[in-house]
């Protein structure tokens, strides 16, 4: 022991440990942050230890630095304002890196853009981080962060180590995973680690102008992952999905392609439990892409009586067939929301509402003169006349001017998932929660009704393959437009979509699965005046009540072109004015004109990685819908 830690520590050099004990840390830990340091050559180190004094050691700091300001109005709340250039993940800068190009991305026609990944070389990608991380954290502090995604000490968790030079990432870091010292016990063997690393890309001194004293890099932003070593590195962004490396990266892009590995799945899903009258439970897990109500539904209030919902996450699930049961047992691998916060008010989410009243940072919204967040959404709950802070830095009175917005499209509120009036008692349950239905969703303006089962799992499968939604603020995207998001995970793949849909059909030929059933949601359609055909929110519960009594087999459901759908009648519409009809009309020319490019776009963006079982359900849609 002693050996090692005299090598190890001879590499730091005589950059000062501000916190912590280097020389407790298991042996490989050491050896790579020796190396990270040498690269970074920050002014100091803090081994972080998921302490309380920690947390307002980092929030003192940033408070000083002008980049948070307490909301007076709570208790340990805070707002923070990015840089208006760093406001969401960028995928066009977000890249796997493996030998083997189609280990990465699959076969795309020529022609076709791949949006499903975006590769690069190693060779490549070495004059990029060349050009980026020697000397990047210069005068800033190396924050070392070891995390749990999952339970601490669950086998359904795993371990991550993020370095980062910002602060706000260890703040937030501790809102979405568990940190803890605890960590390094697990690691004592030589286990695995992901290795996350992170700057935002402004060593110290810097001639470039620090806008809303955020640091950020935006013409150099990269976010690299290194599916084979299980590495992340990212530069130049402090945004959320970029720098909390523990979420997208880690549990959806490195998790996926581990999950592929290991034979179990990482989803963009949220994971919900519903008892019903009679005290039945069940669980339900839920995959929309970005901004397309995952934080809404994981909390809905249900709108009818004789329902309770609660929350175990809101955006991930890592689930894995029980070897013994067969049961798909869930786990949310994170502590925390990171939640679209414009929309979120006492009507639609009251939940998201009181879980972050206290301990939370909310990043780009508004504030009131009496120091409490304000964004696009609340204006019935605040009186007109309030004068309003935006983002932007402008004042206004509300209600005045109805053109001024005081938020980013997608500013966040960032809260202790603990805190949610409605967290399930057995959200860290280690051994994760059995799910008795999934459910796929997007944002379907035209053409595609309130909820269509899928005929059997490879139906499913291909049920999200084709899932498709209206863009949103989420990322880079500007302007509203259908696009692809198969799975809700195009930003999200670690590994060759055509692998990645056949390991989800692969899970049928395991005769012991249970296989839950599927379906597709759409809670987005609307009328030609384009208002919502369907109210949402607490009443998407009639939807959920509808789908887990087919979970249990009641016969309430018929046949369709598209999959099977509810018999007339059969979901509970009392006391809501809805155009059923409507709702549920699947017109002919659409599903025609759909399925042609459902076909064109998989096949040009997947080639012959696509699934040949997907082949075969697209050809039978296409006759079925020809018969409509
Ligand atoms: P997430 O990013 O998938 O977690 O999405 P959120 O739950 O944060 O919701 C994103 C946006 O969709 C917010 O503006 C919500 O108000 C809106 N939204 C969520 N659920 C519904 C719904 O059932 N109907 C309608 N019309 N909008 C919804
Ligand atoms: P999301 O990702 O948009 O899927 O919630 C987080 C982010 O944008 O940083
Ligand atoms: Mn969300």
């Amino acid at each position: 022991f002693s050996e090692v830690h005299h090598v190890t520590i001879d590499k730091l050099g005589d950059v000062p440990i501000k916190r912590g004990n280097f020389q407790l840390l298991p042996s490989h830990v050491q050896t790579w942050l020796a190396q990270m340091i040498q690269l970074c050559t920050p002014r100091d180190i803090h081994i972080c230890d998921g302490s309380d004094e920690e947390g307002e050691i980092a929030t003192k700091l940033l408070v000083e630095n002008g980049q948070l300001s307490p909301l007076k109005k709570y208790q340990n709340c805070y707002i923070c304002l990015t840089d208006p250039r760093d406001v969401a993940r960028v995928e066009s800068k977000t890249f796997l890196i493996t030998k083997d190009k189609f280990q990465s991305v699959p076969h795309s026609r020529e022609g076709a853009n791949c949006v499903l990944g975006l590769w690069k070389s190693p060779d490549e990608i070495k004059k990029d981080i060349d050009d980026r991380f020697p000397g990047c954290m210069r005068g800033r502090t190396f924050y070392v962060i070891p995390y749990s995604m999952g339970p601490m000490g669950s086998s359904l968790s795993k371990i991550g180590v993020e370095i980062t030079d910002s602060a706000y990432v260890v703040l937030s870091m501790r809102v979405m995973t568990h940190v803890s010292s605890e960590i390094w016990k697990y690691l004592r063997n030589g286990e695995e680690f992901v290795r996350c690393l992170h700057s935002v890309g402004v060593p110290l001194p810097t001639t470039q102008s620090i806008v809303n004293n955020w640091p950020c890099n935006p013409e150099k932003t990269l976010v690299v992952h290194f599916p084979d070593s299980r590495k992340v590195m990212s530069f130049g962004s402090g945004y959320g999905g970029n720098s909390l490396l523990g979420k997208k990266c880690f549990a959806l892009r490195i998790a996926g392609r581990i999950a592929y590995d290991e034979g179990w799945l990482a989803e963009h899903m949220l994971i919900m439990s519903v008892t019903n009258s009679q005290g039945e439970e069940k669980f339900i897990a839920a995959a929309f892409p970005s901004a397309c109500g995952k934080t809404n539904l994981a909390m809905l209030t249900p709108a009818i009586p004789g329902y309770t919902v609660r929350c175990i996450g809101d955006d991930i699930a890592w689930m894995r067939f029980d070897k013994e049961t067969g049961e798909l047992r869930a786990i949310n691998p994170e502590a925390g929301f990171f939640g679209v916060a414009p929309g979120t008010n006492m009507k639609t989410n009251p939940n998201a509402i009181l879980t972050c009243l206290q301990n939370s940072i909310f990043t780009n919204v508004g504030e009131t003169a009496d120091g409490g967040f304000y964004w696009e959404g609340l204006e019935e709950e605040t009186p007109a006349g309030t004068e309003i802070t935006a983002w932007t830095g402008e004042k206004y009175k509300l209600g005045e001017d109805k053109t001024k917005k005081s938020s980013h499209p997608n500013a966040r509120f960032c809260c202790p998932a603990r805190q949610c009036p409605i967290i399930h008692d057995k959200w860290q349950d280690p051994a994760g929660l059995p799910i008795s239905a999934i459910i796929f969703g997007g944002r379907r303006p035209e053409g595609v009704p309130l909820v269509i089962e899928a005929f059997n799992w490879t139906h499913g499968v291909f049920l999200a393959a084709q899932l498709k939604s209206e863009s949103t603020a989420a990322a880079e995207h500007t302007g509203k437009r259908i696009m692809h998001d198969p799975f809700a995970m195009r930003p999200f793949v670690g590994y060759n979509f055509g692998k990645y849909i056949q390991h989800w059909l692969d899970f049928e030929k395991t005769p012991n699965n249970k296989l839950p059933k599927i379906f597709h949601v759409n809670w987005f359609r609307v009328d030609e005046n384009k208002k919502f055909l369907w109210p949402g929110y607490g009443d998407n519960i009639r939807v959920l009540d509808w789908i887990i009594r087919r979970a249990n087999n009641e016969d309430v459901a018929e046949p369709s072109a598209v999959g099977l759908l509810p018999k007339k009648g059969s979901l509970n519409l009392q006391g809501l004015n809805v155009d059923w009809d409507k709702l549920m009309a699947l017109p002919k020319a659409y599903w025609v004109g759909d399925i042609d490019e459902t076909l064109q776009w998989l096949d040009g963006q997947l080639g012959d990685d696509l699934p040949q079982a997907i082949r075969e359900q697209i050809q039978k849609q296409k006759e079925r819908v020809a018969q409509l």
